[in-house]
């Protein structure tokens, strides 16, 4: 299965909606909040300016790479300017080219699994192969040094880090980043730090990988973007930040593929990071109050095992044992997904997706009523199970 198994998922329970069945999709990877107000309407002035209406830079707006330049500053305690910065087409974009700026043919790149599938399809993308480093629900689903080692090959050029990650909401600690920076520089490996779910870390402040190692600063290229923290997926705005090689590398590419990232998007972003941070505040609020609504609650259920995720916008809880429960029923999380689809009218992700083929994916980056409606509905779909 493929990232795009979930927007399967995501259609499938849309169709289900068009018939008019009333479906809650916890299957988005997203959150469910329209852009602020005043994103838009930054947009809709830029729209309406003919200084929009042209041709751009390839780096990006000068205001917003100095914009994600200082955010940076400020997360790593390091210096950091506009010409550090690449704007991008989302993160994604950003992930691609990082991974084509460093890879050679063939070589490899250390992943997460449970991870994000796009990590696996922008690595291949690059030409390079994915090693998988499995981390574990008992390990909070925390790579280490040990771990790192364990996939390591002659031929590894990088790591990718996502802290908080997709599926699994794990955060990593200053010292576990310490301690993998170091273990990436022994080994002359590029860390590539994706932090864009770093606006929603729940029990604690965010540490990216720079402020916790900032030696690592020639070996690490950040990626991080608009999408998450404001609601704005379908916007495309990210960015790169690395070495002046890396940056010089993505800026040609830009350059000779898209030309640039569209000026209104780039003008809605830097309203999103310049302007009113309350959305943002507002949404991690009721974040951290669903996650914990529905932790509590699927732990409640019989044969599913939730761990509380530190960051992040989803619960992965592991569904082994209700699958040994019932193998009469089931074989596989996509069966209890479908189940809980057809049964409960809840939409969720199955780990397959993720290379977790015993868990669910579930996205509390929605409405309390919708996070109470689908936990009543959960409730009553495991009572009819005997
Ligand atoms: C870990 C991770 N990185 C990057 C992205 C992509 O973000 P963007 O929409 O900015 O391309 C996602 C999206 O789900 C993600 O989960």
């Amino acid at each position: 299965m493929s990232d795009n198994a979930i927007l399967a998922i995501s259609a499938r329970a849309a169709e289900l909606c068009a018939q008019g069945t009333d479906v809650i999709s916890l299957a988005a990877g997203e959150p469910d909040l329209p852009t602020p107000a005043n994103v838009t309407a930054a947009a809709a002035r830029a729209a309406a300016d003919p200084a929009y209406h042209r041709y751009g830079s390839a780096a990006g707006l000068p205001e917003l790479r100095s914009l994600a330049a200082d955010r940076l500053a400020t997360a790593t305690g390091l210096p950091w300017n506009a010409e550090d910065i690449q704007i991008t087409l989302g993160t994604k974009h950003a992930l691609a080219l990082a991974l084509q700026a460093v890879l050679g043919p063939d070589e490899d790149v250390l992943v997460t699994s449970p991870g994000w599938p796009g990590h696996h399809g922008a690595v291949q993308a690059a030409g390079g192969r994915v090693r998988s480093i499995p981390v574990r629900a008992e390990d909070r689903f925390l790579a280490t040094p040990q771990t790192l080692d364990l996939a390591l090959t002659g031929r590894t050029r990088a790591v990718i880090l996502a802290s908080p990650g997709n599926p699994v909401g794990a955060v990593y600690p200053r010292e576990l980043l310490a301690d993998i920076a170091d273990w990436a520089l022994r080994h002359d490996v590029w860390i590539i730090a994706d932090d864009i779910y770093d606006q929603f870390v729940y029990d604690g402040p965010h540490t990216t990988l720079l402020a916790a190692a900032p030696r690592a600063r020639d070996r690490c290229i950040v990626v991080n973007g608009v999408s998450k923290a404001h609601a704005m997926t379908g916007w495309r705005i990210g960015w790169l930040a690395g070495p002046a090689s890396v940056v010089a590398h993505a800026f040609r590419n830009v350059s000779q593929t898209i030309t640039h990232v569209p000026l209104i998007t780039q003008a809605a972003a830097i309203e999103a990071l310049a302007g009113d941070q309350r959305p943002l505040h507002e949404a991690r609020t009721r974040y951290r109050a669903n996650r914990d609504l529905l932790t509590d609650a699927l732990n409640t259920l019989p044969g599913i095992d939730c761990p509380r995720p530190s960051g992040g916008l989803y619960v992965f809880p592991s569904v082994a044992a209700l699958l040994a429960r019932h193998p009469e029923r089931w074989t596989s999380a996509a069966d209890v997904a479908a189940w809980l689809l057809d049964t409960a009218h809840v939409a969720a992700v199955p780990g397959e997706v993720f290379h977790a083929p015993n868990h669910l994916r579930l996205c509390f980056a929605v409405s309390d009523t919708a996070v109470r409606e689908a936990i009543q509905r959960l409730c009553r779909a495991f009572e009819t199970l005997t």
